[in-house]
């Protein structure tokens, strides 16, 4: 996005403020697409966790996404948006039996992660199908937190357990029709992805009435000019060949599955924050923003990059900085940073700031949650309002206490 468009919308809707670029969704959705186009039948559902306001959900579903979804609440969320409930799959974690079932009664594909909740499912509703996902005991992804398919993850199925799986079917006569795994987030190498996929085909053939293999996500997108990301192209014809010689063995055009997040909103996304103080020490210039990790806590959470920019003076003289924010406790999104050089009152850009920044936004310290702007075709659309503190007292119930009768003592000193 253009810095001076970015100015211009921090003034006219203030600060701090989250703005997408849907043109840049529209990019990397197409990117994507085209990268399997030797596969048949190509389904892409948006990890609705990663940024999941109901505009750009529909953008998204406008352009011919799925959604994939992990609570019930996303589920909801996503049929506001007309979708039909077949193009949503719902992937929980350790969620109860309860909430699956009122899940399945929606229409949504269930994906199920642990073999306790699958039996019980396949007992009661054994005419519902089920997607398994399994975890295929592979490390990967850009930090611990983010890695969920290695052995001592409490994601998925273990690949040694798929014995059990189909005891399980046996049993209960329920149809198994789709496989998932998903290993972790910012996977750089796509050996990485083709090996795991190796393990998926191999399980799925153990099962006779699969209608798609989802393969997760994970895609690394690039965080600063020059850095390296998962070669989609390279990708897409790798495991495209080998999922079309899958099917040829299998002996049917099932669906290849993908649910990316970062890769189709991270890059599209810009957050805007005011700096409030400039503060020399004895150790660092500190640029303090009228933010903190309440509104983008990558950096605390995952030790994550984002580019910072100062918008509001590109060709100035480069310094190094310690960008902080205003909590109360230790928020750094940045340090010794160079950037052009920064004085109270500019509006800093923090880069790839489309996915899972606003989605993990908190009212931390009572401030308020940023507004969120979307831009279509080069114009600018507010599509969430700023909070008020309407909003932060909107469900406190204000007990009216009895005062204490003062004790005896109390009431002499008084
Ligand atoms: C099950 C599942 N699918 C998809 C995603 C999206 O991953 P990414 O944002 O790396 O594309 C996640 C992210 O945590 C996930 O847990």
């Amino acid at each position: 996005m253009e810095r001076t468009q970015l100015l211009e919308l921090a003034n006219k809707y203030g600060s701090p403020l989250y703005v997408y670029d849907t043109d840049k969704i529209e990019t990397q959705y197409k990117r994507l697409t085209s990268a399997f186009n030797s596969v048949d039948n190509l389904k892409l559902n948006y990890a609705v966790k990663a940024l999941s306001n109901v505009n750009i959900l529909k953008f998204l579903t406008n352009l011919g996404a799925g959604l994939d979804t992990v609570s019930i609440q996303e589920v909801q969320l996503s049929l506001t948006t007309g979708i039909d409930p077949k193009n949503i799959i719902y992937t929980p974690n350790g969620v109860s039996l309860q909430e699956i079932e009122e899940v399945a009664k929606l229409g949504v594909q269930i994906n199920i992660d642990n073999l306790s909740i699958l039996e019980s499912f396949g007992q009661k509703h054994p005419e519902i199908p089920v997607c398994v996902r399994i975890n295929p005991h592979i490390m990967a992804g850009g930090n611990s937190k983010i890695s969920v398919g290695h052995i001592d993850s409490k994601f998925g199925i273990s690949i040694h357990q798929v014995p059990h799986i189909k005891r399980v079917v046996e049993n209960t006569g329920m149809n198994i029709n789709g496989i998932h795994m998903h290993t972790g987030s910012d996977i750089l190498d796509i050996d990485t992805f083709l090996r795991a996929s190796e393990i998926l085909f191999d399980v799925a053939k153990q099962f006779k009435n699969i209608d798609f293999i989802d393969f997760g996500s994970g895609f690394k997108v690039p965080y600063k000019e020059g850095d390296i990301s998962t070669d989609i192209e390279q990708l897409g014809l790798q495991l495209s060949e080998r999922f079309n010689d899958f099917c040829t063995e299998y002996g049917k055009e099932i669906t290849l599955m993908f649910e990316p997040g970062k890769f189709l909103v991270s890059e599209a996304g810009s957050f805007l924050a005011k700096v409030n103080v400039v503060k020399q020490t004895t150790s660092t210039v500190f640029a303090h923003v009228d933010s903190g990790f309440n509104h983008l806590v990558r950096p605390m959470m995952y030790d994550s990059y984002h580019h910072i920019t100062n918008i509001s003076n590109p060709s100035g003289k480069d310094r190094y900085y310690s960008v902080v924010g205003y909590i109360c406790e230790t928020d750094t999104f940045a340090s010794n940073r160079r950037i052009s050089e920064i004085s109270e009152e500019d509006v800093l850009c923090f880069h790839n700031a489309g996915a899972y920044c606003f989605s993990m936004a908190s009212n931390y310290n009572s401030r308020y949650i940023p507004a969120e702007v979307m831009i279509v075709d080069g114009k600018d659309y507010l599509i969430r309002k700023r909070q008020t503190m309407q909003d932060i007292l909107q469900n406190q119930v204000v007990v009216d206490f009895a005062p204490k009768s003062k004790s005896k003592k109390e009431k002499v000193t008084a």
